[in-house]
């Protein structure tokens, strides 16, 4: 029997991969979403459903009575949302998978590779700390409950539609315009990115198996480059060599403190993790996808099509004053 299977999402970069996979390994898909993200259209073999997912009597009105073997939210940020998951599905779902973020692991790390018992703990970024508030709820929630929850925990994760640095295509923008683009730090700790494809093999591995249930799991590139690297790697694909400026990630979070968070609350710290145990439970894991090639996927998802370039303004002002400040100057 095909595993019923409900994605709260489905046409992101994380949840439209998995869709494929999981619609290769034959699992019956739902999507529940708005109809508003366009750059991953639904595979015809998905059953949309159509809500907001924040309306919660839109979304029992859309499930009916519907049950499912595993359910995935995609979008939940919060307690709330999580708690709200828990009202929706207990009792209609064998297991409910939330989609947590390695930004949650202690930042900065005390110990390399990050392993799943490393402790949860980010007092830099909001983002963070509230994925830890939703994975407590459900730890709680599996202990005292048996809610039978797993949790998955990506790291950087991309796609072709998505430039892996603040400021998206306005980085490669300036790259192509011989402008200097600013690097976070010295560009030299090593930074973990994810091709959403090779995630989808450790997660929809992880649907329908009872052992991953009350579990976490990381699933992660191993890679492991430098900024100075992926830099280098994205204008290398948009045929320039870059002109990288050095900017120590305090300047960066002093000059703009929401960018801020995400550097000193994540990329700003040398970050790469054991696999071991999404191997453990899905032996087919293993990330295939190296930077360079999704460097080269990226710039040409965004070269077909102008309307893909969107350069923004404000970040170019960002980027020209922080330049500007911080340049290396002989004395
Ligand atoms: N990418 C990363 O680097 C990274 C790293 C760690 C963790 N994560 C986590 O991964 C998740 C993002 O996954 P993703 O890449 O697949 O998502 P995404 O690209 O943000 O797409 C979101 C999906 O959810 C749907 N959606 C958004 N708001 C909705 C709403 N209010 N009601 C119903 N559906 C809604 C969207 O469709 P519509 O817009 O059509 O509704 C789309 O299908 C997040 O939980 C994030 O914290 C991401």
């Amino acid at each position: 029997m095909s595993l019923k299977t409900l994605f709260i999402g489905g046409t992101g970069v994380i949840s439209s991969a998995c869709a494929r996979r999981a619609l290769d390994q034959g699992l019956e898909l739902y999507f529940l979403n708005r109809g508003e993200s366009a750059n991953h259209p639904a595979p015809p073999a998905a059953h949309v459903l159509r809500a907001d997912v924040r309306d919660p009597e839109a979304v029992r009105e859309a499930l009916g009575d519907l049950e499912f073997d595993a359910v995935v939210d995609f979008v939940a940020f919060t307690p709330e949302h999580v708690r709200q998951d828990i009202d929706l599905f207990t009792g209609r779902t064998g297991q409910y998978v939330f989609i947590s973020s390695a930004s949650a692991y202690q930042t900065p790390p005390t110990h390399l590779p990050i392993v799943e018992s490393t402790p949860l703990r980010n007092p830099f970024w909001e983002y963070s700390q509230q994925k830890i508030a939703c994975e407590d709820l459900l730890v709680r929630e599996y202990r005292e409950r048996a809610f039978p929850m797993t949790i998955v925990r990506p790291s950087h994760t991309y796609d072709h539609t998505l430039v892996p640095f603040d400021g998206g295509w306005t980085v490669v923008d300036r790259m192509r315009r011989g402008q200097e683009v600013v690097v976070p730090g010295d560009g030299t700790s090593l930074w973990t990115i994810t091709h959403s494809s090779d995630v989808a093999v450790g997660l929809v591995g992880l649907l329908g198996a009872t052992s991953a249930i009350g579990e976490a799991f990381h699933i992660t590139g191993e890679e492991a480059l430098t900024w100075n690297q992926i830099f280098a790697l994205v204008a290398q694909a948009a045929g320039v060599s870059a002109r990288l400026v050095h900017v120590a990630s305090d300047a960066i979070a002093a000059a703009d403190p929401v960018l801020g968070a995400g550097i000193l609350g994540d990329k700003s710290h040398s970050m790469y993790f054991d696999n071991a145990k999404i191997r453990s439970i899905v032996p087919q894991f293993g990330p295939v996808v190296p930077f360079s090639q999704g460097a080269r996927d990226i710039v040409a998802w965004h070269d077909a099509d102008a309307a893909r370039r969107v350069v923004d303004p404000r970040m170019n002002r960002l980027f020209d004053s922080l330049i500007e400040t911080y340049r290396p100057r002989a004395l």
